[in-house]
């Protein structure tokens, strides 16, 4: 019997020197003689143990972390006596932040091996293809949109209700598309998701093929993901050998493949109709809407187009019913939200978990503080175009209703941390210059007000007719807010004024002020 163990082969945990805590595994048994079976895994998310090694025993799954290439002999040492090490955390499952979780989506991740279809099958993967194909086309639509499950791109739009505007189109010709391009700050769900658990992609975009009668799909991944461009096509190519993609999908008379593609590097391309025109081959511009991709969308044609953690939620909704999905969370955000905790904090990594836990547990308890040991003072919720709270604001729920009523979102789950050392302006004008910088251009909101917007702020800054020039920004950020065509000129104030609201000493400007300018 070999001895198993699991070393991440996600880019997260290979950053950290993954692949050479690897290769001095297979060195040293190979010295010692031990027959040692190296599965490279998906991530865990505990990305601070990162590279975190599992070993295989009676009890369960050991982890050891975070390792080096040099711990590998006293590690093998440790797994073939006692088991002890300075680096044992315990059974992976108990490990508190990760026992804490509610994993749904990341079943499986960082558990089954993403290169093997047989393993994905053999930890209950499939399932949700199954039942869906049992249930049929309108009975799987109905399913999905019984869960609650809302859009985890960042809009959060009900996914079933976009099937079926989808299915209800007639076209000789449907497209599936995943938006894998994930440009969001401090997120890396998508692609833990593509890199560890591949085949829960492939399923939940089988079966939402199924639901609308389209018959070819297409995964867009940003450029500077290649280990997941390459996770994804070793799995799409996996899955066509399984029956799982190709004629007949799993033994039905549907047909379905995937092709995965790669984004040309812009943050733009990540929103849904610019996304189209890249993947036709073109420069990525937005749409007007209407129509909407759903009734014209990839080459004209009615289109599903979902993010990664949308299409992997489904499976598990199809298997265990849109009741035990809905079961979880709060208000109207059901189910549960792969959390993402970056920047300048302690325990960074992917905490998912129902919806209503407060942003100040998942600040202060789950993420432990910043890294710097130094105090939070504020946390950019949503990406580049989300608001910063201040402490003040941290009993918010993590819901879509109560971030949106506090003026921000939850987008597509990424939480980044700052300590009391941030200039608040300076992140107001970040907001703006990258606003300029990554503007496709098509409206003038967006295109003009982001470089004026930072001129202001800069102004602002250097104190050159201070008060006016606030009330310029302001002004700016109304018009940017309601005339832009799409979210990122419309949603650019968020973060400017949510910085300016809560924080108006870093603009020189007294808070009473502001108060009385909104
Ligand atoms: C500027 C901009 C960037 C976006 N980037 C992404 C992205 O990287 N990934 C994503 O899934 N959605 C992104 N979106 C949202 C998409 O337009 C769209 O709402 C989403 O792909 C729909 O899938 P969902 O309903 O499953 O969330 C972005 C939107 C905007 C305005
Ligand atoms: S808001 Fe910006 S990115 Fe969106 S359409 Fe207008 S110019 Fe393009």
């Amino acid at each position: 019997m070999s001895l198993r163990i699991f070393i991440p082969g996600d880019a997260g945990a290979v950053a950290v020197g993954a692949d050479e805590v690897a290769a001095a595994f297979a060195t040293v048994a190979r010295e010692r003689g031990v027959v040692l079976d190296i599965i490279r895994n998906g991530s865990r998310g505990l990305y601070w143990l990162e590279p975190m090694v599992e070993v295989e025993t009676p009890a369960g799954r050991i982890a050891y972390g975070p390792t080096a290439p040099g711990d590998a002999p006293s590690l093998l040492d440790a797994v073939l006596g006692s088991g002890q090490h300075r680096l044992r955390q315990g059974r992976a499952e108990d490990i508190p932040w990760l026992k804490r979780q509610t994993r749904l989506t990341f079943a499986r991740c960082g558990i089954a091996d993403p290169r093997s279809l047989a393993d994905y099958q053999r930890q209950g993967g499939g399932k949700g293809l199954e039942r869906a194909l049992l249930l049929g086309p309108p009975a799987t639509i109905e399913t999905v949109v019984q869960s609650g499950l809302r859009g985890r791109g960042g809009a959060g739009f009900p996914t079933g209700i976009k099937w079926r505007t989808v299915a209800q189109t007639s076209a000789p010709r449907k497209y599936v598309v995943c938006n894998a391009d994930e440009g969001d700050s401090g997120t890396f769900a998508d692609r833990m998701i593509m890199e560890g658990d591949p085949f829960v992609l492939i399923e939940g975009m089988a079966i939402a093929a199924f639901a609308v009668g389209a018959t070819k799909g297409y995964i867009y991944i940003r450029s500077e993901y290649p280990h997941a461009v390459a996770a994804m096509n070793a799995a799409c190519a996996a899955a066509r050998r399984g029956g799982l993609l190709g004629r007949g999908i799993g033994g039905s008379s549907h047909d379905f493949d995937i092709e995965v593609r790669v984004g040309a590097g812009a943050y733009v391309c990540g929103e849904e109709t610019s996304l189209l025109e890249s993947l036709e081959g073109r420069r990525g511009v937005v749409r007007a809407k209407p129509p909407l991709p759903a009734h014209h969308g990839l080459f004209g044609k009615p289109t599903v187009i979902n993010n990664v953690l949308s299409f992997a939620s489904v499976p598990i909704i199809l298997e265990q019913g849109a009741a035990f999905y809905w079961g979880f969370g709060a208000g109207k955000s059901r189910g549960t939200m792969p959390i993402q905790l970056a920047g300048n904090v302690k325990y960074g990594g992917l905490f998912e978990t129902a919806f209503g836990i407060t942003l100040g547990e998942l600040v202060d308890d789950i993420g432990g503080g910043t890294f710097t040991g130094r105090s939070v003072r504020a946390v950019q919720v949503g990406g580049p175009l989300g608001a910063y709270f201040p402490r003040a604001l941290f009993d918010t729920p993590f819901d879509y209703e109560s971030f949106a009523a506090r003026d921000g979102l939850i987008g597509h789950g990424g939480l980044v941390l700052f300590d009391d050392t941030v200039n608040m302006a300076r992140q107001a004008r970040f907001a703006m210059e990258f606003c300029a910088i990554e503007s496709c251009g098509k409206c003038t909101p967006c295109r003009i007000g982001a470089r004026r917007g930072v001129e202001t702020i800069d102004r602002i800054i250097g104190d050159d007719n201070r008060a006016a020039h606030l009330d310029v920004l302001q002004d700016l950020c109304h018009t940017m807010k309601y005339g832009s065509l799409c979210a990122l000129g419309g949603f650019t104030p968020y973060p400017v004024m949510s910085a300016l609201t809560h924080f108006p000493e870093d603009f020189g400007a007294a808070p009473k002020r502001l108060q009385a300018a909104e």
